[in-house]
């Protein structure tokens, strides 16, 4: 289909009990999706699913390009270097000298990381910049559809704000699709014109809710509208985002 990008159809994945069943979804060209739902829902597994490290039990997803995922543990190799992590992907796929120079400097710079920062090892760099390295290890492999997995969670405001404004900036320069799932709904309706909110375990999809055009206060009104109400009727569950 013209314009689209990835396609979940009527999936089911169950592990000891039902995690998310018949979910349908999908993502268009140079959008920025969001996932909400509720804690322990099943959104990572969803993700995962999407980038084929999961296979549903039912249902098919339908991906029409190269996918990147970035956890929301940044999943980076302690021993080495910022630079080293970012490098690494391409490293394994041949490429030497001044090509492998080159793109990991063009995505370090596009996600607003320093020299001096992709000389540090993991441990020495702070959330936001270890965020950042984790974005641009999965960019430097040139994705075409980018999947985000709580990319604000655990950062300042500061770190917050400049994560964002590397995304948009990406955005900007790159042909990407995103899906991002976040329990930050102020950061994410920043950034995504469109969201599907999802029930507690076993996720279902309770609502698409599309809020472009809306101003943030609007958009955040109406999401957790849309949460208040499947919460309010799913009892014990009145911890709603965490
Ligand atoms: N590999 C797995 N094996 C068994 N259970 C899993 C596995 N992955 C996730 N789960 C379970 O699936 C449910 C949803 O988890 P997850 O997708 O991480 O939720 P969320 O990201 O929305 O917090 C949880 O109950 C979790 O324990
Ligand atoms: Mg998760």
């Amino acid at each position: 289909m013209a314009g689209m990008m990835l396609r979940v159809s009527s999936v089911h994945k169950s592990f000891s009990e039902p995690v998310l069943t018949d979910i349908s979804l999908h993502l268009k060209e140079r959008e920025v999706l969001g996932l909400v739902g509720p804690n322990g829902c099943g959104k990572t597994t969803l993700l995962r699913i999407m980038a084929g490290l999961e296979t549903p039990d039912r249902g098919d997803v339908k991906v029409m390009g190269k996918v990147g995922i970035v956890f929301q543990e940044d999943r980076l190799l302690p021993w080495k270097t910022l630079w080293e992590n970012i490098a690494l992907g391409l490293k394994y796929r041949g490429l030497r000298g001044e090509e492998l120079i080159g793109k990991v400097k063009e995505y370090s710079e596009m996600v607003g990381l320093s020299k001096s920062d992709l000389a540090l090892h993991p441990r020495k760099a702070s959330g936001g910049t270890r965020r950042k390295a984790a974005l641009a290890r999965a960019l430097v492999l040139e994705p075409e559809i980018l999947l985000l997995d709580e990319p604000f969670t655990g950062l300042d405001v500061k770190a917050r704000i400049s994560l964002r404004e590397a995304l948009r900036l990406i955005w900007s320069e790159y042909e990407l699709s995103t899906v991002i799932v976040s329990h930050q709904l102020e950061e994410l309706l920043l950034l995504t014109g469109r969201v599907y909110v999802l029930t507690p375990k076993p996720a279902r999809i309770a609502e698409e809710i599309s809020v472009e055009g809306m101003d943030l206060k609007s958009r955040l009104d109406r999401v957790k509208e849309a949460l208040y109400h499947i919460l309010s009727r799913t009892p014990g569950s009145e911890e709603p985002l965490s």
